[in-house]
């Protein structure tokens, strides 16, 4: 596709989804960057500078369907919104986070993505772009609820785009490894898990796994770029790293999409 015309990018006030829109408006999109505090958007359409298209902030929060507004003319819905919780095990996860997390991460990204559906189609074309995660294809003690919702948008999104792609309507799937961001930086943590019973000895292990990643992470914005160039091109693949580390992950997977890859814990028999 050409980069023209309106792109929605949801939780643009920072991190990965702020590189996206400012990218996408150097590109040539007129993007409307989408935050919970429109506050945050102060200094974008500085960033964006004067070539390309324009940007403008508007209000969504994925967690009050009230706010969704759905741009007329749009043509890329970039779904990039998403949090994250403790590092528990299954046991001891509270019930209300799995319905919190799967609020931003899941229910609210469909209902955004339905009510941009009947827009897309109307021009005749367009990209839905969900950005899941690259920890999907590895098995990660203490992450259940994160991996899980961001398993749900994954399948979503495979039957979205059977679905909508006679319309016209491309579905990408963009699945991060280690951006440099807020919530990367979150994430170097001795899980929470250590401190019940039983579970000491792996989260202290998979700490030391995650400080790995330490020297492998990615500027935001060189993960924008990749997400943009997936954007427009029509013959892309429904799935996409942005990063060294998760294009590498996606190559194995690809090559044993049964078998989960690169983690300690993956030996008992799956
Ligand atoms: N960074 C990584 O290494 C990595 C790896 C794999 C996947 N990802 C995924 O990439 C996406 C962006 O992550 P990031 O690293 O840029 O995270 P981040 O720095 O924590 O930024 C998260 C963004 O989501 C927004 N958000 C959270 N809850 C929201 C809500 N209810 N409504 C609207 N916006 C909301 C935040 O807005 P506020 O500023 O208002 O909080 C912020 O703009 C996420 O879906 C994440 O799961 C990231």
């Amino acid at each position: 596709m050409d980069a023209s015309g309106v792109a929605l990018v949801t939780g643009a006030s920072r991190g990965i989804g702020r590189a996206i829109a400012v990218d996408l408006a150097r590109a040539g999109f007129d993007v409307v960057a989408a935050m919970r505090d429109p506050s945050d958007g102060d200094g974008l359409v500085e960033e964006v500078g004067a070539s390309g298209g324009s940007i403008t902030v508007q209000r969504i929060d994925m967690d009050d369907p009230d706010t969704f507004v759905v741009p007329d003319g749009l043509r890329v819905l970039v779904n990039n919104a998403g949090i994250e919780r403790e590092y528990l095990p299954v046991e001891h996860v509270d019930i209300a986070d799995w319905r919190a997390v799967f609020e931003t991460n899941v229910f609210g990204l469909v209902e955004l993505t339905a009510r941009a559906i009947p827009v897309l189609r109307a021009g005749g074309a367009g990209v839905v772009c969900n950005v899941t995660s690259s920890s999907i294809l590895a098995a990660i003690p203490f992450y259940s609820v994160y991996r899980a919702s961001k398993a749900a948008v994954s399948a979503f999104g495979e039957s979205l785009r059977c679905e909508v792609a006679p319309f016209g309507i491309r579905v990408i799937e963009i699945m991060p490894g280690p951006i440099d961001t807020d919530m990367l930086a979150g994430s170097d943590r001795l899980p929470e898990a250590s401190a019940h019973e039983g579970y000491r000895e792996m989260a202290e292990a998979s700490y030391e796994g995650r400080k790995a990643v330490d020297h492998m992470t990615t500027p935001a914005p060189v993960a924008a770029a990749r997400i943009t160039a997936a954007i427009l091109d029509d013959h892309a693949p429904l799935k996409h790293g942005c990063d060294d580390l998760s294009v590498g992950l996606l190559d194995a997977w690809s090559a044993a999409p049964v078998a989960l890859v690169g983690s300690p814990y993956d030996g008992q028999g799956l």
